[in-house]
């Protein structure tokens, strides 16, 4: 992989609820049930709150930014639909980066109902950008060796069966990530872990939470890991989880990459500035006024 900064920092950029819309290709009977539901709800509520304009500027943001790596969170679709997705590779097939750059993780609008989960659409679309370094029984956790960083890709995006957005890792994909996070070949570096859903409680209502997170906590206590990043909330959020020896965890959310509204939560995404043990923290967001991306945060994680 070609460094792009050479002498400076790895540059992390964080990407996370773009939520694309495109209905090509779908047919009426992909409407049926929760889609019908959540199709609507795209008409009426997401085309207003959130733009592809925005992810346009966004995208010319990151491009000028040249990230050594860019890691997408989930809920690149509303309703997974195909032609959802499709916008999402176009876009990425933008960003000026090479598919070994570039992580990709499903959120609960990419597991919308379970045929689709079941087809493994989601994982053949994107499966340039979920590659695994290290030997894998199942689609995730992917461990991705990127210079100094071990990227790990987590899923907890499962079709609910009802309107909820809660998430579930699972106890079998929570026993291979502690196996990928202590691998030997991981030892040294520093450790992603990427997850759609955030892994501690930051907003009440089950009906939207990761279920499993106090398993989830249990595992990084004993295995460690340098950052967690996730999206899901649709705002910027900073937590900590505890490592072995009671070592902090940044716990990072990014707010949605598409959203319109007010400057807290408006169109946003991440940068991590990753130098040796050191990380920090930048916000990049879209000014209304200039209609711009400017750094709206920068903060020392570790
Ligand atoms: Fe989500």
């Amino acid at each position: 992989m070609q460094r792009r900064n050479d002498g400076g920092p790895f540059l992390l950029a964080h990407v996370t609820d773009p939520h694309f819309r495109g209905f090509g290709g779908a047919s009426p009977v992909d409407f049926a049930g929760k889609r019908a539901v959540g199709a609507l709800n795209v008409v009426v509520n997401r085309v207003r709150k959130h733009k592809m304009e925005l992810l346009e500027a966004l995208r010319l943001d990151l491009r000028a930014h040249a990230p050594d790596h860019l890691a997408l969170t989930g809920d690149l679709a509303n309703v997974s639909l195909t032609g959802e997705w499709r916008a999402a590779l176009a876009w990425i097939d933008g960003c000026g980066l090479s598919p070994e750059s570039i992580s990709v993780i499903p959120g609960n609008h990419d597991a919308y109902v379970q045929t689709v989960v079941a087809s493994r659409e989601f994982e053949r679309l994107f499966a340039a950008y979920m590659t695994s370094d290290l030997p894998r029984e199942a689609d995730y956790p992917y461990v991705q060796l990127r210079e100094e960083l071990a990227l790990v890709g987590v899923s907890s995006s499962v079709a609910t069966g009802d309107l909820g957005a809660w998430g579930l890792i699972g106890d079998a994909q929570l026993a291979r990530l502690e196996a990928a996070l202590t691998a030997p070949e991981v030892g040294g570096k520093t450790r992603v872990v990427l997850i759609h859903h955030p892994p501690v409680l930051h907003k009440e209502g089950e009906k939207r939470n990761l279920r499993d997170r106090a398993a989830l906590a249990s595992v990084l206590a004993r295995a460690g890991a340098d950052l967690v990043l996730h999206g899901h909330d649709h705002e910027d959020q900073r937590a900590e989880l505890r490592g072995p020896g009671g070592r902090p965890i940044p716990v990072i959310g990014a707010g949605s990459a598409s959203y319109t509204g007010g400057p807290e939560r408006r169109s946003r995404y991440s940068v991590y500035e990753i130098a040796g043990r050191s990380i920090t923290w930048v916000s990049r967001a879209h000014d209304e006024a200039t209609d711009a991306f400017k750094e709206v945060r920068r903060e020392q994680l570790v």
